[in-house]
């Protein structure tokens, strides 16, 4: 089966393939896209190499001469000197513009890969080829580069589309089960959007489906897999091709992330990943929406047993710094005057809604029970 899902940006459109063992013949794919003849692999020394041989073999066999790059894997690794690792890398081996960059790994690997990319002689080309679930279903999508600095995660990046995506739900078969499950809280976000989103999933709908094929898709069933891969990546095509750059709809990607934010900072990166923390955040979303009267009781406790059934946290362990993490959660550039923005689910399940001005005071009591 192969699936082709367009990112509609006019002159910057391109398409997301998916498809089994798709990696063996993907310069079929990247051929058409008449680039240059050299392609920069960057990747991490956890990728399996079985996954990076592919590309390369592929690539390699359609002509391309092909170089890798493979930096250490970690979060810590998104940053400055790995840019210049990368950058320095294709001045010494002389690609041009017309060259590319290809990301073979996980978000660390596309955001770091993608904002080398924009930069380098003010823009190459990017290939993007995610073996996370996160990145299948978020980090890859939508052209979102950075690195982190000292100062902040993700504080230096641009907006820089890929040439291509291509998706191969077979890399999953590797990952450990923990880093699934960080895909699987963005995946279960996607449900929440559905409606607000207007990305109908066929008959009763993509929450509905995750609840019914928990135990395929916790076993990587490979029909499973291709369906949740396939409908979240449709979600955030559809939705960053009506808003390339966060001015309005897009802003409905980060429900549950203004909490997960707040609680990855002030735990250092360190007890949660940023699926667990996405979880927990859409618990306290849906939590909140309740005290506000935007949804019912019911609903709320359909969020949170679909969270727990894929054995995602749904409430912080105790104890924990709560001043810490408000105080973190106050960083988020979204906020104004010292009140909360958050992205609500509201009424039914599928409907997301914007709302500001929450205060402080009704945020606490939310972590405590
Ligand atoms: N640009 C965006 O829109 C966007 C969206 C969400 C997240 N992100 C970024 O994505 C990053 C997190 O991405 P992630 O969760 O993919 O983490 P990651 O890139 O660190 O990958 C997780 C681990 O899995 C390893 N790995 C990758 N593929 C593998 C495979 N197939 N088999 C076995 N191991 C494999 C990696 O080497 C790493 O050790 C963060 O930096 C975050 O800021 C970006």
């Amino acid at each position: 089966m192969e699936k082709i899902i367009k990112v509609d940006l006019k002159e910057k459109s391109y398409n997301i393939v998916i498809k089994e063992n798709i990696l063996s013949s993907c310069s079929k794919y990247i051929k058409e896209l008449k680039i240059g003849k050299k392609i920069l692999i960057v990747t991490q020394d956890k990728v399996p190499s079985v996954w990076i041989q592919k590309v390369k073999q592929s690539l390699f066999e359609a002509g391309f001469k092909v170089f890798v790059l493979v930096l250490k894997s970690g979060e810590e690794q998104k940053d400055l000197s790995s840019l210049l690792k990368i950058v320095n890398f294709a001045i010494k081996n002389k690609f041009e513009r017309s060259d590319s960059f290809c990301a073979v790994g996980g978000g660390v690997v596309s955001d770091l890969t993608g904002f080398a990319a924009s930069i380098y002689y003010r823009g190459i080309n990017f290939i993007c080829i995610p073996t996370t679930l996160l990145g299948m279903v978020d980090a890859a999508i939508g052209g979102k580069t950075s690195i982190n600095i000292k100062e902040g995660k993700n504080l230096l990046g641009t907006f820089y589309q890929p040439k291509i995506v291509i998706m191969d739900p077979r890399v999953l078969s590797t990952l450990s089960k923990r880093e699934f499950l960080v895909g699987m809280g963005e995946v279960i976000k996607y449900a929440l959007l559905e409606h607000t989103a207007k990305t109908k999933f066929p008959k009763s709908g993509f929450f509905k489906f995750l609840k019914t094929k928990k135990n395929q898709i916790l076993k990587l069933n490979t029909k499973a897999l291709f369906q949740i891969i396939d409908y979240s990546a449709f979600v955030k095509a559809q939705v960053v091709s009506k808003d390339e750059k966060e001015s309005n709809l897009r802003a409905i990607l980060n429900l549950g992330h203004t909490f997960a934010h707040g609680i990855e900072q002030a735990f250092d990166y360190k007890k949660y990943t940023h699926g667990e923390a996405v979880s927990i955040g859409m618990c306290l979303a849906s939590k909140l929406s309740y005290r506000q009267n935007l949804i019912s009781e019911k609903e709320v406790t359909s969020i949170i047993s679909l969270i727990s059934d894929y054995g995602l946290p749904t409430r912080l362990e105790r104890p924990f710094n709560l001043n810490k993490i408000i105080k973190s959660m106050l960083l988020d550039k979204k906020n104004k005057d010292g009140k909360f923005r958050f992205i609500l689910p509201v009424d039914k399940i599928g409907k997301v809604k914007i709302v500001s001005g929450i205060e402080i005071k009704e945020i606490k009591p939310l972590f405590l029970n």
